[in-house]
This record gives C-alpha cells, sequence and structure tokens, in this order.
C-alpha cells in the first residue's frame, strides 16, 4: 500500500444509521462540508431492523402522562446508573422529536382518533410506578424500517454528501490528541484514504455479534469503540449488555417486546405465565432484565421447553386477527420465514438473547466525547459520538424497550447542533500523519500473511466464549477462566490470516478489520464485568447477588485493556427525592 489519497470535509459522521442520519440532516442545514461515511448502504444499517417502537409521553392513550413519568421510569430500568441530566434532557425533548419524524413524512400506526398509535412496552409506568402507561409510538412493528427510510430520504433532499461502503480504520489525531480525521478503505477499491476533518462524529452502532445468540447484525462489530479503545480515551460501563427476552430459539431474530405489549405473554413447559410470580405488578411488562433472567431461573429450574428444555414460548395466538395484521405482520412473517411456526396459531420458541450494548464510548450530554482515564472528565477535541456506541449515558445498567430509537433522535439531533457551534470556531486541524501508521500497519498486515489462525475461527472461538462466560447470570470463577481464554485468544487473533488479498470489495479483510475490533470490546467486556462486585441491571452475579450502591454505584471506564478508573452518576435532577432510592424488582 503506498499512496494514500487525503480528502478533506469540514466534519464527518461515521455510521450511517438512525442517530448519524439524524445529525446529517441537522448539519446538511448549515452548508457546511459533511459526509456520512458508511460501511453499508445507509438504509441496510441496523437501525432498520427496531421493530417495536420509539417512547415519547404524549399521551394520546392515558391523558396523564407525562415526559416526568418517563424520565422516572428511565432511571429506574437503569438501575439508578443513568446519568440523570442526559436522561431529563431526552424525555423531554422526546414529543417533540417525534412530531418532527412525523412531519418528516414517518409513516406512524393511527389509533381510531388518527392520532400516533401507542402500545404498552417494558418498564412504563406513570405515578411513581402505581399504574401501567403505553408509551410506545410504533409503525407496525417495523418502526426502525420506518425510522431510517425517512431520514435517509431527508437527507437526500438536504443534499447530504455520503461516502456509502467505506470502512472506518482509525483516528488521525493533532500532536495534542485532537481527532482530526480518519484512515478509512473505500471497499470498492480497496483503496486506502485519509479523511481530514475538524469534527469526527461516531455512530457506529453496537458490538452485539461478540456474543454467539445475538439479535443484532452481522455488521455490529463495534468498530468504533474499538477506535476509541485503541486510541486510550476509554470505555465506559463495558459491564452492561442487554439480553433481549425473546430472541427467536435457534435463530436469534428478535421478536418484538411489542408483542408482550399487545397482550402477548410467556410460558414454561406446563403452561404456566411465570412473569406473574417474579413480578406480579408487571409480569411480562417489567424491564428486560427481570424478564431475561426470569426465563433463565425457569430453564435452569427444569421448566424450559423443547427437548433439551432450553427455551420458553411466547404466547400470542389468543390475540385477534387484526392485532397480526396490522400491528404484528413483520413478526408473523419472520416466524414463518425461519422456524415454519405461524404465531396466529401456535407459541413462539424463545429465549434471552444479546440485543444492545448500554455501555461504550463515553460521553456528556452535548455528544462530546469524555477522556475519564486519568480520573477527571477533559473532552476530547474534535470527538462526538451518538446512538448505541455512545454511553451518554441514558441507559445506565438496562435500557428500557424503545428508548433506543428516542437515543438515537435525540442525540443525533443535539450532535449535529453542536458541532454546527465548534466548526464556527474551529480553525484547520494539523493532523499528525504519523498516527496514520498504525493504520497502515494494520492494514498491511492483513495483506501480508502467510499463514495463521483464520478469521471465522477466532470470531468463533470469540462468541462462545462471551455466551458462556458473560452471559445473563456471571460469576468470579467463569469470568476469571473467560477473560484468560480472551487474553490467549488475543495473542493468537495477531497470527490471523487473510486468504484473499484481492482489492476489490474485499469483504475477507472486512471482516479481519471487524474482527479487531469485537476481540478489543469483548476484553473492554470482560475487565469490567470481571471488576464490578455487585448485581445490578443486566449486570446479574451469582457471588454478588445484591446492589451495593454504596461501593459501586458509580461508572466504570476501562482503559488498554487493564486500567480501571471510575465517574460518578449524575444524580440531578432527581438525587433528592427519597423515591428513586428504592430497590426495583430484580
Ligand atoms: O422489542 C423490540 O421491539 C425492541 C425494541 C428496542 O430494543 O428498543
Amino acid at each position: 500500500m503506498s499512496n494514500i489519497e487525503t480528502i478533506q470535509y469540514d466534519a464527518i459522521i461515521v455510521g450511517g444509521g438512525g442517530s448519524g442520519l439524524r445529525a446529517a440532516l441537522e448539519l446538511s442545514k448549515t452548508g457546511y462540508r459533511v459526509a456520512v461515511v458508511s460501511k453499508v448502504f445507509p438504509t441496510r444499517s441496523h437501525t432498520v431492523a427496531a421493530q417495536g417502537g420509539i417512547n415519547a409521553a404524549l399521551g394520546n392513550v392515558h391523558h396523564d402522562d407525562d415526559w416526568r413519568w418517563h424520565m422516572y421510569d428511565t432511571i429506574v430500568g437503569s438501575d439508578f446508573l443513568g446519568d440523570q441530566d442526559a436522561v431529563e434532557f431526552m424525555c423531554q425533548s422526546a414529543p417533540q422529536a417525534v412530531i418532527e419524524l412525523e412531519h418528516m413524512g414517518l409513516p406512524f400506526s393511527r389509533d381510531p382518533k388518527g392520532k400516533i398509535y401507542q402500545r404498552a412496552f417494558g418498564g412504563q409506568t406513570r405515578n411513581y410506578g402505581g399504574e401501567l402507561a403505553s408509551r410506545t409510538c410504533c409503525a407496525a412493528d417495523r418502526t426502525g424500517h420506518a425510522m431510517l427510510h425517512t431520514l435517509y430520504q431527508q437527507n437526500v433532499a438536504s443534499n447530504t454528501t455520503f461516502l456509502n461502503e467505506w470502512f472506518a480504520i482509525d483516528f488521525i489525531l493533532s500532536d495534542d490528541r485532537h481527532v482530526c480525521g480518519i484512515s478509512a478503505i473505500e471497499i470498492e477499491t480497496g483503496k486506502l484514504y485519509s479523511i481530514i476533518s475538524k469534527a469526527v462524529v461516531l455512530a457506529t452502532g453496537g458490538a452485539g455479534k461478540i456474543f454467539a445468540s445475538s439479535t443484532n447484525a452481522a455488521s455490529c462489530t463495534g468498530d468504533g469503540v474499538a477506535m476509541v479503545a485503541r486510541a486510550g480515551f476509554g470505555l465506559q460501563d463495558m459491564e452492561m449488555w442487554q439480553f433481549h427476552p425473546t430472541g427467536l430459539y435457534g435463530v436469534g431474530l428478535l421478536i418484538s417486546e411489542g408483542t408482550r405489549g399487545e397482550g402477548g405473554y410467556l410460558i414454561n413447559s406446563k403452561g404456566e405465565r411465570f412473569m406473574q410470580t417474579y413480578a406480579p405488578l408487571q409480569a411480562d411488562l417489567s424491564c428486560r432484565d427481570v424478564v431475561a433472567r426470569s426465563s433463565m431461573l425457569e430453564i435452569k429450574a427444569g421448566r424450559g421447553c423443547g427437548p433439551l428444555k432450553d427455551h420458553v414460548m411466547l404466547k400470542l395466538n389468543h390475540l385477534p386477527a387484526e392485532t397480526f395484521e396490522k400491528k404484528l405482520p413483520g413478526i408473523t412473517e419472520l416466524a414463518i420465514t425461519y422456524l415454519n411456526i405461524d404465531p396466529r396459531k401456535d407459541p413462539l420458541p424463545v429465549v434471552p438473547t444479546c440485543h444492545y450494548m448500554m455501555g461504550g464510548i463515553p460521553t456528556n450530554r452535548h455528544t462530546e466525547v469524555i477522556d475519564a482515564t486519568r480520573g477527571q472528565d477533559r473532552v476530547v477535541k474534535g470527538l462526538y459520538a451518538i446512538g448505541e456506541c455512545a454511553c451518554v449515558s441514558v441507559h445506565g445498567a438496562n435500557r428500557l424497550g424503545a428508548n433506543s430509537l428516542l437515543d438515537l433522535i435525540v442525540f443525533g439531533k443535539a450532535c449535529g447542533l453542536r458541532v454546527s457551534e465548534y466548526l464556527k470556531i474551529q480553525s484547520a486541524p494539523h493532523a499528525n500523519t504519523s498516527n496514520q501508521i498504525h493504520s497502515i500497519r494494520r492494514y498491511n498486515r492483513c495483506q501480508n500473511s502467510s499463514k495463521g489462525i483464520s478469521v471465522a475461527e477466532v470470531r468463533s472461538k470469540l462468541q462462545s466464549i462471551m455466551q458462556e462466560d458473560f452471559g445473563v447470570f456471571r460469576d468470579h470463577k467463569s469470568m476469571a477462566s473467560g477473560l484468560k481464554s480472551l487474553q490467549t485468544l488475543k495473542q493468537d487473533a495477531e497470527h490471523m490470516h487473510l486468504e484473499d488479498k484481492s482489492e476489490v470489495f474485499n469483504t475477507a479483510r472486512l471482516e479481519l478489520l471487524e474482527c479487531e475490533n469485537m476481540i478489543e470490546v469483548a476484553i473492554a467486556t470482560a475487565i469490567s464485568a470481571f471488576d464490578r462486585k455487585e448485581s445490578r441491571g443486566a449486570h446479574s452475579r451469582i457471588d454478588y447477588p445484591e446492589r451495593n450502591d454504596e461501593k459501586w454505584h458509580k461508572h466504570i471506564i476501562v482503559n488498554n485493556h487493564s486500567a480501571i478508573s471510575y465517574r460518578n452518576v449524575n444524580m440531578k435532577p432527581l438525587h433528592e427525592k427519597p423515591i428513586l432510592l428504592k430497590s426495583r424488582d430484580h
């Protein structure tokens, strides 16, 4: 690899999913030169797979609903690890954010009065948890699809520049470690580029593919998260991974929580509605961490279904035909296509499946990336993160269903506004091109390999370790052994062999680079999970079954595969309300 072409923009957004497109739309109004760099065509980003909806306290079902109840639920749902300033901003902004989407043309489902249809989802309450709420606005069970296409079309109308099918490798930094661009591969030609820019926005999504069983697309390999880890800026709360209670058994595909919002429920092999026992108030609409654990406990107690007793059943066949037709057409089609089971007739086999990364790149509520590796918050100049790759942190230790699409939209827009302010004051960056040497080395190393372990073998070992040792339930022994295996695997992976050295559309090379990214994410997860000696939200330790606010009410920052530091949780505005310190269902 010799010639590296340099191109320049005022700002680049890495990732063409919901948050990237929302930020791009805001920025495209400013007249600055802005480009979206996306490894897949934007409408193939993983946002397209989001089903159930987007939360906003519009009050179309319960007129007394209020964004403050939404905030309360989000904080309780996060098991108090969410930063309350960010949660407040997100929930207060939600109604306007949804109405903006409606005005852009997002085809929301409608209630009989013609208003946006809102369904019930997990963890939604009013009056301090006393009554249930229906707060999830949806476009049938294809809300992410509708959102992504709406935003893409709006960006086309606003003349946003797209570098589609380009893969980001690493940052280009200045001498004082400001981010001033990225190195990237144009997938079509295999050519390496330096993209210099005053601001880089990471909107690269999650990394659920580090687990063997995942609802995530193959593209969810944590690319932006790994770039930040390699740059030494530190990652936050990486131990917090959400397992969605209803991944389709044996396939992993998502069966929306909207199925339970519409009246479906889980049963064990005896036909019992077990959630009524574990969480009598919210039952099947409890927070996801609670439902996932309950399903796993049923399986562990021998009440799982099927010959291996290793899953539970989602019963939907009592719902009216119209619900399937109008509200759940997507999951009906998925179940028939992939398992040849018609949910209108038979229950669906489901199992908790990795769905979402609550941790990620630490940011403040303005979406600026924070380096907290030296015990103090320092804004990384020129770097922003939004969406699933970011840890702002509105989801804390457990995300509420349908708060993810909201997070994309609210912080995507906020980021666009913040970056446009930054561009006004920032002079042209001085990139230190020696930073690119590392990217070139990574590129060349795979190009020059003659033998070694295959990418497929490394990836599958990684996924098994994560599934076995860092799943729904964790303990010291299995995590210690998992961490050790991951460290060995990382060494092996330094000798990954690339068979196909061609230039044009070489997806094998991308898989190798993605696999390196997955290893970064997995090791950060393992170190943080091992460190947090309590159970909180999705992090459930058999050896430390209680939440321990005294010692562990803090964010974990992990850097360079070992160093750990901590950040305080922002407890404003609700810190003085004692009700917020009450326990939640576990
Ligand atoms: O169950 C679902 O439809 C997923 C929604 C979400 O993760 O927000």
